[in-house]
Formats: structure tokens, sequence, C-alpha cells
């Protein structure tokens, strides 16, 4: 099974995600909007109106999109959740003789965005890394000056490691990018802080076209992005574009939860997209999911490769994760059938949101 389509989610609507993260993003000293890129040669290929990527590469000189999230979960875990406006307000709430230890799993960028944090305040910081990470992506995160535990484990092996180590410090934070039962306000501020690239998108979209976007596609792992993807477009009354969750085919975990109606794990196995190589959704988001997915896909690493080429001819740098938005959409428009169910016609508009550069992940 690589193909789900929910036609009721587009008339689903939701609360708006909290909006107190943009002023917080704004204030970090590298902050800008990345860019959203025209790309007519795909929307020819692909039969449909304008096509456009969002390019992650240099979010905060960081190479991916997660430290919006991560910078917002610390900044919010630090204050009490005050809902800082800067990151010296965040940095002086911290009790220097008692100072908290930042500890998460990752798959590489959300790591190293917690680590990145965790220097600018000058806390210590632990990550505990999964296997199938390339050494790249494992020395960003060393970079950093984190303490790196590498495990031969899986996704969801790590995150209980993690959950070990920070039950061990004296007074450690656990920043993990989804939820479970009993921890669930961190990963709701990291997707609270993925909204400002829809909000950017919304407005840089509007500088160059009439129409907003009709289709969304998301690179998904846990699903926190896709949730906080679902929540901006089924807040809104100004765009109501359909979303779509693009997987790779060993790591399916949100399609086949759709598909079954129940949130489900998966063994997954190995991918050039390790941002995506999940095996469980993140508990919070999976009703979002299921309400307000308009489809899911999923790929092989051949799909993605295909896709990351295809960017790179354009001058886009595209990371495996950011190129199977691509794939996933040349997926999703393959048949007639599929198109209806999007509701795409030969004047959609369509958004790529490409969410790590060739820095973040060059496995391919
Ligand atoms: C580059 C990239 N894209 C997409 C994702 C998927 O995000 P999520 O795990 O919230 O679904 C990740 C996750 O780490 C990632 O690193």
């Amino acid at each position: 099974m690589t193909w789900y389509a929910n036609p009721s989610a587009r008339n689903w609507k939701c609360d708006a995600p909290s909006s107190a993260v943009a002023k917080f993003h704004q204030s970090l000293s590298n902050y800008e909007y990345t860019p959203l890129i025209e790309l007519p040669s795909l929307a020819q290929e692909l039969g449909i109106g304008r096509v456009f990527v969002k390019d992650e590469s240099a979010r905060l000189n960081l190479a991916a999109f997660k430290v919006l999230g991560a910078s917002w979960a610390v900044a919010q875990a630090l204050t009490n959740a005050a809902q800082p406006t800067s990151l010296a307000q965040v940095a002086s709430a911290i009790d220097r003789s008692h100072p908290p230890t930042l500890v998460a799993a990752t798959d590489g960028n959300h790591g190293r965005a917690v680590a990145h944090m965790a220097k600018q305040l000058g806390l210590d910081c632990f990550i505990v890394i999964p296997r199938g990470v390339s050494e790249l992506a494992i020395n960003n995160v060393r970079g950093e000056g984190a303490h790196v535990t590498v495990l031969d484990a899986t996704y969801d092996e790590a995150v209980d490691a993690a959950k070990a180590i920070t039950a061990d410090l004296a007074n450690g934070i656990h920043i993990q990018d989804m939820s479970w039962s009993g921890y669930t306000d961190i990963p709701e501020w990291i997707i609270e802080g993925y909204t400002t690239l829809c909000c950017e998108v919304d407005e840089q979209l509007r500088e160059v076209s009439a129409y907003p976007a009709d289709l969304v596609a998301v690179p998904v792992g846990v699903g926190s992005f896709l949730h906080s993807v679902v929540a901006h477009y089924r807040s809104r009354d100004d765009s109501a574009a359909s979303v779509l969750s693009v997987e790779p085919t060993v790591a399916d975990c949100v399609l086949r939860s759709l598909a079954s109606g129940e949130l489900t794990s998966v063994d997954t196995g190995v991918t050039i997209m390790s941002g995506m190589n999940c095996g469980t959704p993140s508990s919070d988001s999976w009703p979002f999911h299921q309400a307000g997915v308009d489809a899911a896909v999923s790929l092989t690493d051949e799909q993605a490769r295909s896709a990351l080429s295809a960017l790179h001819d354009l001058d886009i740098d595209a990371g495996p994760c950011g190129a199977a938005t691509l794939a996933g959409v040349r997926a999703a428009l393959s048949t007639d059938e599929r198109r209806n169910a999007l509701g795409i016609t030969s004047d959609s508009v369509i958004v790529l949101l490409s969410t790590e550069g060739r820095a973040a992940n060059p496995q391919v």
C-alpha cells in the first residue's frame, strides 16, 4: 500500500496554533525568510499552473527547518512557558547555580538544532542518534558541542534512551519532537515553532501569486511537522490548501495509521530519507493527521533520488527529505483518480516544502 486519500479532510477545521512564536524567531540573530522559488519546468512536467519550492537549506545556518521548532520549545521550557520574545530573555531565566541539561534523540536535524540552542545558552546537551544516520549529520551535532551517543538501534529505541538519560540527570530537560502519553507540552511548542514556515510561505506567495496554494507537500517522520502544516491550513479562511503527507515506504507509520484508522507503529528499515525514518506517529498529532490530511503517499529511495537530481539540476539545494516532496507530488499526480481526489487542475498551485539542504544529509 503506497497511497491513501481522505476527501472529507478539506472540510475539517481546527483552531489556529499560537502565533506567539513569530516575535521570538524574528529576534534570533540570523533569522530571515528562507526562499520560495518558482520552478516553471516542474509545473509543465506535472501539468499544473505553478510549482514553488520552499528552500530550508539555509535556515538559521543549520541546513534544515527543524530549529524553528527546537528553538521555541527550548525557549518555552526554560521560561516556564512565558512566551519569551528574545533569546536574551530566555538566558536570563536560567538559574546558573542549578543549570538544566538538554537531551534529545534525533535522526540528525532536530538534535543539531537542540544542541545549537544549548550552545547559545551555555548549557550542556546530550544527543542520542540511532543507526542509519550519516557521519556528516552526526558530526554536525558534535560540532554544536553536544555529548553524542550513537546507538545500533531504531529511532524509537533512541527516544527511549534519551528518556533514560534525562531521568538520570539532576536537572535534565528532554526536548523531543514527538509526544507520548504524559509528554505533550514540548512537542506542542515544537509544532507551534514550525508554523513560522507556513506563515512565511503564505506571505511570500501573496507577493507573487493571485492564488493561494492548492496543495502543500510535507515530508513526514513522526508527523509533528505534518500536524503543524495541517493546523495552519485547516484553521485559515483565506487558504484551504490540501495537505499531502510523504513518507519512505520503509517508515510509513502515518500512511499505515491513516489506512487502518488507528495509530500504528511499523518496523523501520534503511532509507536515504533518514530524517523521516521514524516508526511511530506522534500521539497528539495523530488526531490531526486522521482528520486533516488529504492524502498520503510512500516512496522508495529510487523515487527520492530521481527527485533529488531533478531539483539539483534546477539549482535547488535539497537533501533527501527535502526532495521527497517532489517525488511525493509526482506520485500523487500520476493518475486522474489521484488528481481528482486532491482537486488538482491545470491551474493548480503547488508548494513543495524542501525541509533540508545537502549539508544536512548527503546520503544519496
Ligand atoms: C529534514 C526533515 N524533514 C522532515 C522531517 C519530518 O518531521 P516530523 O518528524 O515532525 O514528521 C524531519 C524530521 O526530523 C527532518 O529532519
